[in-house]
């Protein structure tokens, strides 16, 4: 079990990180990263880095995950200054949602206004295959709608409204210039367009619920990121997010074809894909400092 500290998110224990993150850096970047599964290797693309780990930071979790190192890295990417979480947190590792969101307040205050989430997720969609990119079209909040959101509580009206719409919560701007820089690094053919739900884990789903989850319009299934978007648009951060398909989702009983889920797998896939994958942000990156400028 992960150290759990009781601390209240408040906007007053955001500002203190970010204050403490400000006088360690003097990066202040309009753009966070958020890097998945054996995505973490993002943030060593990263130059002139001020790297700060998790554990030095005051009121922050460590992230507990094989895959995932758990430090936060300011530096360039191309000629855009950025912030990456190489390692996030998760329901599954015991941190309520608004925890494992937290770090996307922080980045706020710190001054970005963008949030870039990418993860491992399985292919519900028969048209994917393992190694795919899938941008992030919508989500479906299988955890929200039951009721376990990272906006449960209080709303402090400092980062955003009571009732926050989420009907654009993908920005369509951003998939059309992903499109477009998918078709000039000539991956158009890997990279598709879906709908991603979270899931609470940590077991990989049954063939019952990776049928269901089909049949209700998902297109990929994972562990992360809806949270994130979700606390990320409340405080009018524009999100782009995408999913490595690391896994096809089998959805017959003893399917030797389908493979089942498994971390190691996701790891590697992640790995022998994390290098189109960090060309892919660092272009996404370029296109939207390009865009608030
Ligand atoms: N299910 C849930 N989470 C995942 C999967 C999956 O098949 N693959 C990678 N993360």
């Amino acid at each position: 079990m992960p150290e759990q500290t009781n601390i209240c998110y408040t906007y007053e224990v955001c500002k203190q990180i970010a204050d403490f993150l400000m006088q360690r850096t003097e990066f202040r970047p309009k753009i966070g990263i958020i890097c998945g599964s054996g995505l973490g290797s993002l943030a060593d693309q990263l130059t002139e880095t001020d790297i700060i780990d998790y554990k030095d930071i005051p009121h922050f979790p460590v992230s507990t995950v094989e895959g995932h190192v758990g430090r936060l890295v300011f530096g360039y990417l191309g000629d855009t200054s950025v912030v990456a979480m190489q390692g996030r947190f998760h329901y599954y590792e015991g941190y309520d949602l608004a925890k494992c969101s937290m770090p996307v307040r922080v980045m706020k205050l710190i001054g970005c206004t963008n949030l870039i989430a990418t993860n491992a997720a399985g292919g519900l969609n028969d048209k994917f295959k393992v190694g795919d990119i899938m941008i992030m079209r919508d989500h479906i909040n299988i955890m929200g709608l039951s009721g376990i959101g990272p906006l449960i509580g209080p709303n402090d009206a400092r980062f955003g409204p009571r009732f926050p719409p989420m009907a654009n919560a993908y920005d369509s701007q951003y998939i059309k210039a992903a499109k477009e820089i998918a078709k000039n690094m000539n991956i158009e053919d890997d990279v598709k367009e879906g709908v991603y739900t979270c899931v609470g884990g940590p077991n990989y789903e049954t063939v019952a619920e990776m049928r269901m989850l089909k049949m209700i319009g998902l297109d990929a299934v994972g562990m992360s990121t809806v949270h994130e978007a979700i606390t990320a648009r409340h405080c009018d951060m524009k999100v782009f997010a995408f999913s490595l398909i690391t896994n096809i989702c089998s959805l017959e009983y003893d399917d030797n074809e389908g493979e089942n889920a498994n971390h190691e797998e996701v790891i590697t896939v992640a790995k022998d894909r994390q290098s189109v994958c960090a060309k892919f942000v660092t272009n996404m990156v370029k296109a939207i400092s390009e865009s608030i400028k």
